[in-house]
């Protein structure tokens, strides 16, 4: 059976009524749902426990989004267990039939696509746009991991081997074993989705350990694979304590891989746990790791500077900022430095801040402990440069903070350096564009970056010089997709492993060769 040509799933258009009201239907409904409790899943079992998360509403407080049960180091191992037994049975299944549970779970999350963007609008604050760019990339990850497994299986067929005379060699990619996946918050449905599909669909068992502050969206995924049939055991579900289930999984002598995305503080924490080996433990474990980023945006003198303008306040106020692609840095060369930092402020104050599932474009960031730390850097922002917009909470019952700009930052200035992950830009003026270039590479994160021109030859040079990952020319450095824009970054950005791209799978397989003497 052939299986069509990948395509990114559309984004929805909410300029039309039509649209706006369907998505609003899907808010209703799943508002009606509101305060359920959910289990983990160990193989075929539900498991209850007296433990719970609370997952809220960040945009309205008061609001509980549901009860999460909580797995501890006994529950874990258990799923250990069962993820251990069913890998023996897992990966035996052919390639094509792996790729099939998922071509089936992409299929039905597009039908019901509405109803899982609604719940990250509750359940994490994301706005219409940015719920339904989640929704299309965890479809985009589902259905182009399938296609690169049955890629990778038909391999020996579509890219033989050298031949050589009395010999018959083939390669095959093999599946691990089992690996803990440890997603974010911020992409709650898109990588929670891509890093479990791309690792099963390898043929590999996993236990997933979603984000403590999105749990519910993560068991909306569970169930889905549920309901198309993946085997029980595949997946299992063990929500806990990044500090107490994480470090209890990373140091397992069974752990084969850790497939983590999150900040660059635990990642860096997982690889050096990982890199011990416990007693009877006869591997060295993969760790993929997709880390933080203070990534930016230079404009040089020639750019378009209301391109340039736009481009900077939709990288950096996106989902509040909250994104590793966001772009928290600004970097202009000096004789148009006043322009653009005017026309940015400008577009910045456009922005109103309200509830999510009102469709405001600025909404509330994800947590208390979020919310307090962006305040700290804020007041940090007013002693390292210029405040020119917002620069305090804004109302409502949640984390709301006005969207922030300061100008006049210095290259080394803290602001500049870590990463805030909310809603602050710092801006900084460079004398020309060498020196604009330089100030962006001068950071120990690489994630993504753009550079706003209209020189061709500069041009040229920065596609060179500019480091990062994801390096983008005159748009803006946030909204990768998949297949066209492999995702991944430099440095302490992480492993730079390119999800959504073709490489991506290799992270999560063995290549096995086979010679036969004919
Ligand atoms: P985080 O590091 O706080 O948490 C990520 C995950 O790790 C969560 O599931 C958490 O529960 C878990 N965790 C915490 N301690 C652990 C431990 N000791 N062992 C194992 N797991 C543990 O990050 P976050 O706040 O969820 O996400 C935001 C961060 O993620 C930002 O730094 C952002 O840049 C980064 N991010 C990176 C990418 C990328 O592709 N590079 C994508 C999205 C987010
Ligand atoms: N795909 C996301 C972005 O590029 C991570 O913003």
């Amino acid at each position: 059976k052939t299986v069509s040509t990948y395509a990114n799933e559309p984004f929805t258009d909410f300029n039309l009524e039509v649209n706006q009201k369907s998505l609003q239907a899907a808010i209703s409904k799943v508002k009606s749902e509101l305060g359920r409790e959910y289990p983990l899943h160990i193989g075929a079992e539900k498991v209850v426990t007296e433990a719970k998360i609370t997952s809220i509403n960040p945009g309205n407080v008061d609001e509980i989004i549901g009860y999460v049960s909580k797995a501890d180091q006994v529950l874990a191992e258990k799923a250990m267990n069962v993820a251990l037994e069913t890998f023996e049975l897992w990966k035996k299944v052919p390639a094509r039939e792996r790729a099939e549970y998922l071509l089936k779970a992409a299929a039905l999350m597009r039908e019901r696509k509405h109803e899982f963007s609604a719940l990250m609008i509750l359940e994490s604050g994301k706005n219409y746009v940015e719920a339904d760019v989640d929704t299309a990339e965890a479809i985009d990850f589902i259905e182009f991991y399938a296609r690169e497994m049955i890629r990778l299986s038909e391999i020996n067929e579509t890219q033989p081997l050298v031949r050589i005379p009395g010999e018959n060699n083939r390669i095959s990619y093999i599946p691990l074993g089992v690996g803990v996946v440890i997603p974010p918050w911020n992409f709650p449905l898109a990588i929670c989705v891509g890093m479990t599909t791309a690792a099963v669909v390898s043929g590999n068992t996993v236990l997933l350990k979603p984000a403590s502050t999105t749990p519910v969206i993560a068991h909306k995924f569970i169930a889905l694979m549920e309901e198309v049939g993946l085997p029980a055991g595949v997946i299992n579900f063990i929500p806990g304590s990044g500090a107490e289930v994480g470090d209890y999984l990373t140091t397992h002598p069974k752990t084969r891989f850790i497939s983590f995305t999150g900040s660059k503080e635990v990642g860096l924490r997982i690889n050096r746990l990982a890199a011990d080996t416990a007693p009877g433990q006869i591997w060295i474990k993969r760790v993929v790791a997709e880390m933080g980023g203070k990534d930016g945006i230079v404009v040089d003198e020639t750019a378009d500077l209301d391109a340039a303008a736009a481009a900077i306040v939709a990288s950096a106020f996106g989902f509040q900022g909250q994104k590793c692609s966001a772009g928290s840095r600004a970097i202009i060369v000096e004789s148009v430095y006043e322009e653009v930092v005017a026309k940015v402020v400008a577009l910045t104050g456009k922005l109103q801040s309200g509830l999510p599932e009102l469709n405001f474009a600025a909404g509330p960031v994800i947590d208390k402990a979020s919310y307090e730390r962006i305040l700290d850097y804020i007041e940090i922002g007013k002693q390292e440069g210029t405040l020119l917009a917002g620069g305090s909470k804004a109302e409502g019952n949640g984390y709301y903070l006005q969207p922030t700009v300061f100008g006049d930052v210095s290259g080394k200035a803290r602001l500049m350096q870590e990463e805030i992950f909310g809603p602050v830009l710092a801006i900084a003026k460079a004398k020309d564009w060498q020196e604009a270039i330089a100030m962006y590479n001068d950071t120990e994160f690489g994630l993504t970056g753009s550079y706003f021109s209209a020189d061709e030859q500069r041009i040229a040079e920065a596609l060179d010089t500019v480091r990062c990952g994801n390096l983008y020319i005159n748009r803006k450095c946030t909204g990768a997709l998949v297949g066209v824009h492999p995702f991944g970054g430099f440095n302490m950005s992480g492993t730079d492993s390119k999800a959504g791209g073709y490489d991506y799978l290799l992270l999560f397989t063995q290549a096995k060769l086979t010679s036969r003497k004919v």
